[in-house]
């Protein structure tokens, strides 16, 4: 039997499904992934940093691979800099929660996620000052706005290097050279806080000529890992006596003492880490590498292009964003005149077998900053494996949805003007 989709009272065979929902995790897999983690489970299987047989060795082996295929892929100045967690959302926390003080100041964006926003939010109660810099209604960000808000007292710049609604690319390079540039000594230039967890994979990050301070990644999106990893890349800059971990306990490492090890990555990195996933990952960054980035980039750049372009040709059809696929990443959102996101999204599943993401893809800042706020947007979010044929496909779907509305809105307009004929006694 061939392998198929079977929510409910409707089957699609997998092959005929179009996935557009790779900005919330990517699929399918590259087939190395599936193949490193069951090879894990199969023969390696240990504890990674706990045990001293050959199988624990193993396992310690495998995941000090992931450290050096990250560090390979951003450049990061040590594969020992490299933290990992369970997702984006953990490192973002680990690096906000544990880094800030009431007092200090954070200058953030208009377009962040709520893996930023919320636990800023909640650090905020507790005294620490928060400026969130506007973003243009296509959502980039002007350098200048950033330096403007930068006080005294800002310890962290965090930004989104791009945007889950819209895709744009934030200059976070040229933020950093900027900040770094007109800050004097003594007094400390803030960190540059990235949360790539959009573009590690998709767009080249290298976080040593880039000026970026703490990278955060996730494993499960353009890395082709499976979910359940991610992670931060910790840069020199950092004061790691003053970055406090999220949680504290066993290491494998310093077993004697009840504190927590001072050193990297042990001091972040407690209990068992996620060895099958990390191996998956391991994989999927490989694959990323074996292909190269900028080819990734150029090959889902002229998809964007075909999407957008065929988008904005499909009359009651608005498109978001810098509608430049130069500047942003394979996410696309848009809108249909007269028909919700949220039925969009269940006619493109249901009759289409199309999957994407409606509503506001808990980013509500970035939905009010363009303008689709509170009823959200459709995204198509495009990966690795999608295809021109795929993408002219959900085109086609979307135009006859389009012009279901339109027959719609015409008829309802010809039934309001004969009820007015009518009591006009016409
Ligand atoms: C910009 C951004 N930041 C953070 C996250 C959180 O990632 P994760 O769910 O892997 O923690 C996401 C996920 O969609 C995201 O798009």
């Amino acid at each position: 039997m061939p392998a198929s989709l079977r929510p409910g009272d409707w089957e699609v065979p997998l092959d005929e499904v179009i996935y557009f929902d790779n900005a919330a995790t990517s699929w399918p897999k590259p087939p190395e992934v599936t193949e490193a983690m069951v090879r894990f489970l199969n023969e390696i299987g240990a504890n990674p940093g706990r045990s001293g047989h050959r199988m624990a060795v193993e396992a310690g082996r495998v995941v000090y691979e992931a450290r050096e295929a990250i560090a390979e892929l951003f450049n990061a100045p040590d594969p020992l800099r490299v933290v990992f967690g369970s997702n984006a959302t953990e490192a973002l926390n680990l690096v906000l929660r544990g880094y800030l003080r009431p007092g200090d100041h954070v200058v953030t964006s208009s377009v962040e996620h709520n893996a930023v926003m919320r636990p800023l939010r909640a650090l905020e109660r507790q005294g620490v000052e928060i400026t969130v810099v506007g973003c243009a209604p296509d959502g980039t960000l002007d350098p200048a706005d950033v330096l403007a808000a930068i006080r005294s007292n800002t310890v962290l710049v965090v930004l989104n290097h791009a945007s889950n609604v819209v895709g744009t690319i934030l200059p976070v390079a040229e933020v950093a050279a900027q900040v770094r540039a007109q800050l004097i000594a003594p007094l400390p230039a803030p960190l540059l806080v990235v949360d790539a967890a959009q573009t590690a994979g998709a767009v080249p990050i290298d976080v040593q000529a880039d000026g970026i301070d703490l990278l955060v990644f996730t494993g499960h999106k353009s890395l082709h890992g499976p979910t359940g990893t991610g992670g931060l890349v910790i840069g020199e800059r950092v004061d790691l006596a003053r970055l406090e971990p999220l949680k504290r306990g066993g290491t494998g490492s310093r077993s004697e003492h009840e504190e927590q090890p001072d050193f990297l990555p042990d001091k972040y990195e407690s209990g068992t880490v996620n060895a099958v996933g990390l191996a998956g990952l391991t994989a999927g960054v490989r694959w990323v590498l074996k292909q190269g980035v900028e080819a990734i980039r150029a090959r889902e750049e002229a998809l964007t292009r075909r999407l957008i372009d065929g988008l904005r040709a499909i009359p009651g059809v608005t498109v978001y964003g810098t509608l430049d696929p130069a500047r942003q990443t394979a996410t696309v959102s848009f809108s249909i005149a007269g028909m919700e996101p949220s039925e969009v999204g269940l006619r493109l599943d249901e009759e289409f077998a199309i999957m994407c993401r409606v509503g506001l893809h808990c980013a509500p800042a970035a939905h009010r900053t363009i303008g689709t706020f509170p009823t959200g947007t459709v995204r198509f979010s495009l990966g690795a494996f999608n295809t021109a044929e795929e993408v002219d496909r959900a085109l086609e779907a979307v135009e006859r949805l389009a012009g279901d509305t339109r027959r719609r809105t015409h008829s309802a307009r010809r039934m309001m003007h004969q009820a007015g004929y009518e009591q006009q006694g016409g």
